[in-house]
Protein backbone atom coordinates (compact mmCIF):
# COMPACT_ATOMS: atom_id res chain seq x y z
CA UNK A 1 0.00 0.00 0.00
CA UNK A 2 1.61 3.50 -1.05
CA UNK A 3 0.91 6.04 2.08
CA UNK A 4 -0.15 9.49 0.74
CA UNK A 5 1.71 12.66 2.43
CA UNK A 6 -0.87 13.06 5.13
CA UNK A 7 -0.07 9.70 6.41
CA UNK A 8 3.63 10.36 5.83
CA UNK A 9 3.41 13.39 7.73
CA UNK A 10 1.54 11.35 10.79
CA UNK A 11 4.24 9.00 10.56
CA UNK A 12 6.95 11.12 11.22
CA UNK A 13 5.05 13.36 14.16
CA UNK A 14 4.35 9.97 15.82
CA UNK A 15 8.40 9.26 15.60
CA UNK A 16 9.03 12.55 17.28
CA UNK A 17 6.64 12.21 19.67
CA UNK A 18 7.70 9.15 20.56
CA UNK A 19 10.87 11.19 22.68
CA UNK A 20 8.35 13.35 24.18
CA UNK A 21 8.24 12.11 28.47
CA UNK A 22 5.92 12.71 31.12
CA UNK A 23 7.24 16.40 33.07
CA UNK A 24 9.15 18.02 29.27
CA UNK A 25 8.67 21.47 28.46
CA UNK A 26 7.76 20.91 24.50
CA UNK A 27 7.56 23.67 21.88
CA UNK A 28 4.97 23.25 19.39
CA UNK A 29 6.13 23.95 15.68
CA UNK A 30 3.83 25.84 12.93
CA UNK A 31 2.70 24.24 10.00
CA UNK A 32 0.61 21.00 8.60
CA UNK A 33 3.34 18.20 9.65
CA UNK A 34 4.21 19.65 12.88
CA UNK A 35 -0.31 20.15 13.66
CA UNK A 36 0.38 16.28 13.64
CA UNK A 37 2.23 16.16 16.67
CA UNK A 38 0.14 18.74 18.25
CA UNK A 39 -3.06 16.42 17.61
CA UNK A 40 -0.80 13.12 18.55
CA UNK A 41 0.39 14.52 21.70
CA UNK A 42 -3.05 15.61 22.91
CA UNK A 43 -3.89 12.05 22.74
CA UNK A 44 -1.01 10.71 24.22
CA UNK A 45 -2.45 12.76 27.48
CA UNK A 46 -5.70 11.82 26.96
CA UNK A 47 -4.99 8.06 26.90
CA UNK A 48 -2.69 9.04 30.07
CA UNK A 49 0.38 7.92 28.21
CA UNK A 50 1.96 11.21 29.05
CA UNK A 51 1.39 13.58 31.99
CA UNK A 52 2.38 17.15 32.94
CA UNK A 53 3.65 18.37 29.48
CA UNK A 54 3.25 21.99 29.19
CA UNK A 55 3.62 23.64 25.16
CA UNK A 56 5.35 26.66 24.10
CA UNK A 57 3.10 27.77 20.52
CA UNK A 58 4.84 28.81 17.96
CA UNK A 59 2.54 31.04 16.71
CA UNK A 60 -0.90 32.83 17.42
CA UNK A 61 -2.55 29.12 15.54
CA UNK A 62 -0.58 26.68 16.88
CA UNK A 63 -1.91 28.02 19.79
CA UNK A 64 -5.98 27.53 19.15
CA UNK A 65 -4.76 23.84 17.58
CA UNK A 66 -2.88 23.24 20.97
CA UNK A 67 -5.80 24.47 23.02
CA UNK A 68 -8.25 22.34 20.14
CA UNK A 69 -6.37 18.96 20.79
CA UNK A 70 -5.97 19.25 24.54
CA UNK A 71 -2.26 20.52 24.83
CA UNK A 72 -1.68 23.06 28.00
CA UNK A 73 0.03 25.88 27.42
CA UNK A 74 2.97 27.59 28.35
CA UNK A 75 4.90 30.53 27.75
CA UNK A 76 8.84 31.62 27.30
CA UNK A 77 8.20 33.62 30.57
CA UNK A 78 7.30 31.17 32.60
CA UNK A 79 9.63 28.08 30.97
CA UNK A 80 12.66 30.15 29.07
CA UNK A 81 14.12 26.43 28.76
CA UNK A 82 12.39 24.03 26.28
CA UNK A 83 12.87 20.67 26.56
CA UNK A 84 12.15 19.14 22.93
CA UNK A 85 10.46 20.92 20.12
CA UNK A 86 8.93 19.41 17.26
CA UNK A 87 8.26 21.07 14.09
CA UNK A 88 8.36 20.77 10.47
CA UNK A 89 10.09 22.30 7.54
CA UNK A 90 10.07 23.77 3.57
CA UNK A 91 13.62 22.09 2.73
CA UNK A 92 16.44 20.14 4.68
CA UNK A 93 19.90 19.70 3.56
CA UNK A 94 22.27 16.79 4.40
CA UNK A 95 23.78 18.94 7.28
CA UNK A 96 20.62 19.53 9.31
CA UNK A 97 20.18 23.05 8.11
CA UNK A 98 16.76 24.34 7.07
CA UNK A 99 14.43 27.20 5.86
CA UNK A 100 11.48 27.50 7.65
CA UNK A 101 8.45 30.00 7.33
CA UNK A 102 6.41 28.99 4.97
CA UNK A 103 3.77 29.77 6.98
CA UNK A 104 4.96 32.87 8.38
CA UNK A 105 6.02 31.89 12.15
CA UNK A 106 9.75 31.79 11.55
CA UNK A 107 10.61 34.24 14.41
CA UNK A 108 8.50 32.67 17.17
CA UNK A 109 9.98 28.81 15.50
CA UNK A 110 13.35 30.51 15.71
CA UNK A 111 13.07 31.87 19.40
CA UNK A 112 11.35 28.98 20.46
CA UNK A 113 14.60 26.69 18.30
CA UNK A 114 17.08 28.70 20.37
CA UNK A 115 15.41 27.97 23.71
CA UNK A 116 15.22 24.51 23.10
CA UNK A 117 17.82 21.63 24.09
CA UNK A 118 16.82 19.71 20.98
CA UNK A 119 14.94 20.73 17.99
CA UNK A 120 13.28 17.66 15.98
CA UNK A 121 12.14 18.78 12.35
CA UNK A 122 9.50 16.08 11.07
CA UNK A 123 9.18 16.31 6.96
CA UNK A 124 8.44 13.79 4.55
CA UNK A 125 11.21 13.06 1.48
CA UNK A 126 9.64 15.88 -0.59
CA UNK A 127 11.86 18.28 1.94
CA UNK A 128 15.00 16.99 1.42
CA UNK A 129 17.38 18.87 -0.67
CA UNK A 130 20.96 18.74 -2.01
CA UNK A 131 21.58 22.47 -1.73
CA UNK A 132 19.25 24.60 -0.30
CA UNK A 133 17.39 27.44 -2.13
CA UNK A 134 16.58 24.54 -4.63
CA UNK A 135 13.27 24.24 -3.37
CA UNK A 136 12.18 27.07 -1.54
CA UNK A 137 12.17 31.05 -1.71
CA UNK A 138 14.20 32.29 1.55
CA UNK A 139 10.97 33.61 3.66
CA UNK A 140 12.71 37.15 5.22
CA UNK A 141 10.28 38.99 7.93
CA UNK A 142 10.93 42.71 8.01
CA UNK A 143 9.67 46.01 9.28
CA UNK A 144 6.98 48.04 7.63
CA UNK A 145 8.88 50.77 7.97
CA UNK A 146 11.96 50.97 4.91
CA UNK A 147 10.46 47.67 3.55
CA UNK A 148 10.96 48.91 -0.09
CA UNK A 149 14.53 49.45 0.45
CA UNK A 150 14.82 45.94 2.28
CA UNK A 151 13.41 44.46 -1.24
CA UNK A 152 16.03 46.34 -3.08
CA UNK A 153 18.84 45.35 -0.41
CA UNK A 154 17.67 41.32 -1.46
CA UNK A 155 17.65 41.97 -5.06
CA UNK A 156 21.01 43.00 -4.71
CA UNK A 157 22.22 40.17 -2.85
CA UNK A 158 20.51 38.10 -6.13
CA UNK A 159 17.23 37.20 -5.05
CA UNK A 160 14.20 37.32 -6.81
CA UNK A 161 11.74 38.89 -4.38
CA UNK A 162 7.53 38.48 -3.42
CA UNK A 163 5.76 40.10 -0.96
CA UNK A 164 3.65 37.52 0.49
CA UNK A 165 0.08 37.93 0.55
CA UNK A 166 -2.68 35.75 1.91
CA UNK A 167 -5.07 33.40 -0.38
CA UNK A 168 -7.39 36.05 -0.58
CA UNK A 169 -5.04 38.53 -2.39
CA UNK A 170 -4.14 40.91 0.86
CA UNK A 171 -1.19 41.62 2.21
CA UNK A 172 0.01 38.96 4.52
CA UNK A 173 1.11 40.61 7.87
CA UNK A 174 3.25 37.89 10.63
CA UNK A 175 1.96 37.45 14.30
CA UNK A 176 4.05 40.16 15.08
CA UNK A 177 2.49 42.96 12.84
CA UNK A 178 5.33 42.54 10.14
CA UNK A 179 5.62 41.67 6.20
CA UNK A 180 7.39 38.61 4.98
CA UNK A 181 9.52 39.02 1.91
CA UNK A 182 10.27 35.44 -0.19
CA UNK A 183 13.28 35.98 -1.72
CA UNK A 184 14.27 33.09 -4.53
CA UNK A 185 18.25 33.13 -4.65
CA UNK A 186 17.82 29.58 -6.33
CA UNK A 187 20.64 27.18 -4.96
CA UNK A 188 22.26 28.98 -2.56
CA UNK A 189 26.49 27.66 -2.29
CA UNK A 190 26.76 29.99 0.85
CA UNK A 191 24.24 29.58 3.17
CA UNK A 192 26.36 30.94 6.63
CA UNK A 193 27.25 34.00 4.30
CA UNK A 194 23.54 34.91 3.02
CA UNK A 195 22.75 34.64 7.04
CA UNK A 196 25.33 36.82 8.54
CA UNK A 197 24.62 39.66 5.33
CA UNK A 198 20.65 39.18 6.18
CA UNK A 199 21.47 39.39 10.19
CA UNK A 200 23.44 42.51 9.57
CA UNK A 201 20.64 44.46 7.86
CA UNK A 202 18.49 46.67 9.98
CA UNK A 203 15.05 46.73 9.21
CA UNK A 204 15.12 42.73 9.13
CA UNK A 205 13.75 41.15 11.62
CA UNK A 206 14.51 37.56 10.83
CA UNK A 207 14.80 35.26 8.02
CA UNK A 208 14.26 31.29 7.20
CA UNK A 209 17.50 29.99 7.37
CA UNK A 210 18.06 27.83 10.59
CA UNK A 211 21.68 26.97 10.65
CA UNK A 212 23.16 25.33 13.28
CA UNK A 213 19.60 24.09 15.48
CA UNK A 214 18.39 21.34 14.25
CA UNK A 215 19.27 18.09 16.36
CA UNK A 216 17.51 15.44 14.84
CA UNK A 217 15.58 15.07 11.57
CA UNK A 218 12.83 12.71 11.29
CA UNK A 219 11.76 11.28 7.78
CA UNK A 220 8.81 9.53 6.87
CA UNK A 221 8.72 8.21 3.44
CA UNK A 222 7.41 5.14 1.87
CA UNK A 223 10.03 2.75 2.51
CA UNK A 224 10.04 3.52 6.41
CA UNK A 225 10.59 6.26 9.13
CA UNK A 226 14.55 7.31 9.53
CA UNK A 227 16.13 9.50 11.98
CA UNK A 228 19.08 11.21 11.93
CA UNK A 229 20.71 12.75 15.16
CA UNK A 230 23.30 15.70 14.64
CA UNK A 231 26.14 14.45 16.90
CA UNK A 232 28.37 16.55 19.07
C1 LIG B 1 5.87 27.68 9.40
O1 LIG B 1 6.26 29.03 9.42
C2 LIG B 1 6.87 26.85 8.70
O2 LIG B 1 8.18 27.01 9.12
C3 LIG B 1 6.48 25.39 8.66
O3 LIG B 1 7.10 24.65 9.68
C4 LIG B 1 6.88 24.87 7.35
O4 LIG B 1 6.32 25.74 6.38
C5 LIG B 1 6.43 23.44 7.10
O5 LIG B 1 5.05 23.39 6.92
P1 LIG B 1 4.33 22.07 6.46
O6 LIG B 1 4.61 21.03 7.48
O7 LIG B 1 2.87 22.45 6.39
O8 LIG B 1 4.87 21.72 5.11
Amino acid sequence: MTLNAAQLKRQAAAAAVDFIESGMVVGLGAGSTALQAIIQLGERLKAGELREIVGVPCSKQVAEDAERYGVPLTSLEDHPVIDLTIDGADEVDAQLRVIKGGGGALLREKIVAQASRREIIIVDPSKLSSMLGTLWAVPVEVIPFGARSQREFLERLGATVVKRKTKDGAIFYTDQGNLILDANFGPIPNVEALARALNDRAGIVEHGLFLGLVTDLIVAAPEGVSHQKLEG
